[in-house]
Parts: C-alpha cells; sequence; structure tokens
C-alpha cells in the first residue's frame, strides 16, 4: 500500500476528518497518515509542543507493560485500540520473551488494521497472530470475533491491552462498564494493561494548554475525555494492582537507562499528563 499518497487513499479511509489513529502516528514519526491529520498534528503541537513527547512516553510505557506480563509467563495478549503498526508493537515485544505468544489487534480505524494486516502478513504467522476491525465498546462482538481467529485459547490468562484508548469514551459510553465486561471475561491470572489522559495533579500551565488540545480534537473526529486518580483506578475494581500500582506513565518500572523522552519527565512525572497502571485477575 502506498503511503502519503494524496492519490491512493484505502477503501473505508475518510479524509474530510483528522483521524486519531494517523495522528498518532504522526506524532510517533510514522508515515501511515495524510496531510489533515499532519496538519491537525502540527496544530496541536503548536499548542502543546510536548504531545509528540507524551506520544512517546506511552508507547514506551506500553513496551515494558508488554513485557512484564509475558515475563510473568502469559502467552497471549488482546490489544484493543492497537492502532497503526509503529515501533514496538505487542506481537514483536510479547516475541521477544516468547517465540511462541499469540496477539490479536482490535481497532476501528481501517487504516490502522489495514496496516497491521500487512505487517503480519510479511513478518506474523496466521495461527498466532491476527487484526480486526472493530469497536471495541462492542465487547461481546469484540471477544467472539476475536475468539474466532483461533489465536487466543480463552481457558488461558491473557494480557488485555487498554493503551491510550479509553480517554475517546465519553460518559455515555460507560467507560467503566465496557472494561468491567471485559474482566469479567478474562480468565483469572489475565492482566489488565491502562494507560489514560489526566488533568489530575498536572501542572497547571500543562492542564490549560492540554484543554486546548482537547478542544481541537473536539473539531477532529473524537473528543477526548480526561479521568481523575479515583476514576482511573476504578477500571481495575476487583483486580490487583501489580507494583507500583497507578502511577505516572514515566514512573511505571521505568528502565535503568530511559529513553530521551522519558528522561524529559524523570524531574517532573506529573508534566506527562497520563496515568499507567497494570492489574491482574486473581
Ligand atoms: C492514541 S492511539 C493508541 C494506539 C496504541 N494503543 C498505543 O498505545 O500506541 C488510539 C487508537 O484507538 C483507536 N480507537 C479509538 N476508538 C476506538 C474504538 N471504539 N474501538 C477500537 N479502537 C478505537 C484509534 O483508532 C487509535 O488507533
Amino acid at each position: 500500500m502506498a503511503q502519503n499518497d494524496p492519490d491512493i487513499v484505502p477503501e473505508g479511509v475518510d479524509l474530510d476528518h483528522p483521524n486519531p489513529a494517523r495522528i498518532y502516528d504522526w506524532y510517533l514519526g510514522g508515515t501511515t497518515n495524510w496531510a489533515i491529520d499532519r496538519e491537525f498534528g502540527a496544530k496541536a503541537v503548536e499548542t502543546f509542543p510536548m504531545v509528540r513527547t507524551l506520544a512517546r512516553v506511552g508507547r514506551e510505557f506500553l513496551g515494558r507493560g508488554v513485557q512484564h506480563i509475558a515475563n510473568q509467563g502469559v502467552t497471549q495478549f488482546l490489544d484493543l485500540g492497537s492502532g497503526v503498526p509503529t515501533v514496538g508493537n505487542v506481537h514483536e515485544i510479547a516475541d521477544s520473551v516468547n517465540p511462541d505468544s499469540r496477539c490479536v489487534y482490535v481497532d476501528n480505524e481501517p487504516v490502522a488494521i489495514a496496516h497491521s494486516q500487512v505487517l503480519l502478513e510479511r513478518q506474523g504467522d496466521p495461527t498466532r497472530h491476527a487484526a480486526l476491525h472493530g469497536d471495541l465498546r462492542k465487547v461481546d462482538e469484540i471477544w467472539e470475533n476475536a475468539l474466532d481467529t483461533g489465536v487466543l485459547n480463552p481457558t488461558q490468562p491473557m494480557g488485555l491491552i487498554l493503551s491510550g484508548v479509553l480517554y475517546f469514551f465519553g460518559p455515555d459510553d460507560d467507560p467503566h462498564g465496557i472494561v468491567a465486561r471485559y474482566r469479567d471475561l478474562l480468565p483469572s491470572g489475565s492482566y489488565i494493561l491502562i494507560s489514560h489522559m489526566t488533568v489530575d495533579g498536572v501542572p497547571e500551565e500543562g492542564e490549560i494548554k492540554r484543554e486546548e488540545v482537547r478542544k481541537q480534537y473536539e473539531r477532529s473526529s473524537s473528543r477526548l475525555f480526561v479521568r481523575s486518580r479515583e476514576e482511573f483506578t476504578r477500571f481495575f475494581d476487583g483486580f490487583e494492582l501489580v507494583d507500583p500500582g497507578v502511577v505516572w506513565v514515566p514512573e511505571w518500572r521505568p528502565e535503568e537507562r530511559p529513553s530521551p523522552a522519558t528522561e524529559e519527565y524523570r524531574e517532573n512525572p506529573p508534566a506527562s499528563s497520563a496515568f499507567a497502571a497494570l492489574g491482574r485477575k486473581p
């Protein structure tokens, strides 16, 4: 598939609105984005220059979290709102710990899924990897379709990934109800990984600018909903929080030598404006 070619647009791709998956890809330095996404991203960066490093820091937490889950012996992952494949994809991290790992990706953006499928065709194994187009809010349908791939075994612990996605859902979507349903479906010994934007305890300057970015997103095809520490923590009800519990994204088990992006927040972790945690189903 041609990338960045304004004349070649894959079927189902909406170029009338900037799209979060493609904007996020642009923040991370990827190439699966179009002019409308880049213009939107550039405006967000102008308002809030940290937005690109924040995307990187979030992605790095995802990597450390998946590695931790895989190190506990979990070999299968369901990544919801997986995005456009980019640096450190879940199946690659899982495979680096256990080469027999399994992974199903789900996203509601056709471009993200088309690219995931191309990547998996090139480097994946159809018995161990799949990418599905779907809306993660339709929990039972997603669960059924994910199991229908034959990639996941519902009797064995799983890692459920909700990285940087729940903030697209407002109260009408009942995000806590959605996550509760996934928690119920997961077998014992499973993990949930979540990262989520907040303004709770974020330095004021960051808070004001983030509010401007939030308003900009309102004009794209999605709105953003920040949540408090208490609201974030409730996503893990009934699960045991993995040490160090609910923390700022760069504080979740940082590597001995953090990347330049994570290092940038060492002095002021709340400036990362996002919480991170892992929970385990007893
Ligand atoms: C900010 S990106 C995060 C990508 C990846 N999880 C990460 O952390 O690097 C959010 C992704 O969630 C997807 N998304 C948003 N709403 C969704 C929904 N209702 N169902 C499935 N995916 C959704 C977007 O298309 C986008 O790819």
